[in-house]
């Protein structure tokens, strides 16, 4: 955890330079989010971002670097890490798109918190040596565990 903000700095400011987008998602249903709801949003979205630059970096859009690869993945760890108490009981307002099963499968939703925080800690301690293989296939393994989750627990869009 030492020098995240630094390294959440570095990888902020190497997606600028890379003109890559960091927002995600559509406006519409977060217009009246607040509080832990729009934190989690925010969380949610830095993932996004992270995501994004590795996405990008994996299709070949911006050239391939394991050192940043790996701050991608701290920077997704570090939100998996506090992920839980951002979804506090009752929290699931009009703006929200969690599931009321978030609360109801409460043990199932810490796993798919626990298995992200896992695949994002891989991809986080990746060898400075990687290749683009296994980078892929560490950043695959953190892109299910957030499509796995989305769809336990998030509702679709404009519903
Ligand atoms: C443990 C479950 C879980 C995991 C793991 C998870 N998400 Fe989410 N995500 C949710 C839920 C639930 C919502 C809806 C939150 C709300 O609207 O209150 C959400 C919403 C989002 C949103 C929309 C945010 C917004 O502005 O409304 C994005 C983007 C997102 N997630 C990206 C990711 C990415 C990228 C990962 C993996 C790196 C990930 N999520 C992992 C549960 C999860």
């Amino acid at each position: 955890m030492m020098n995240t903000s630094l390294k959440i700095g570095r990888n902020i400011c190497a997606a600028a330079l890379l003109g890559l987008t960091v927002a995600a998602g559509g406006a519409a249903a977060h217009d009246g989010a607040t509080g832990v709801v729009k934190e989690r949003m925010d969380a949610m979205k830095t993932m996004g971002g992270a995501m994004k630059q590795l996405a990008a970096m994996m299709k070949g859009q911006s050239p391939f670097d394991a050192m940043a690869a790996t701050q991608a993945g701290m920077t997704i760890q570090g939100q998996a890490e506090g992920l839980l108490k951002l979804f506090p009981k009752g929290s699931d307002d009009m703006s929200s798109r969690a599931k009321p099963e978030v609360w109801t499968k409460w043990g199932e939703f810490e796993a798919a918190t626990a298995a992200l925080n896992k695949a994002s800690a891989a991809l986080a301690g990746a060898d400075m040596g990687a290749g683009k293989s296994d980078i892929m296939a560490l950043f695959a393994g953190v892109g299910k565990s957030c499509k796995g989750c989305h769809e336990q627990f998030r509702k679709p869009k404009d519903k």
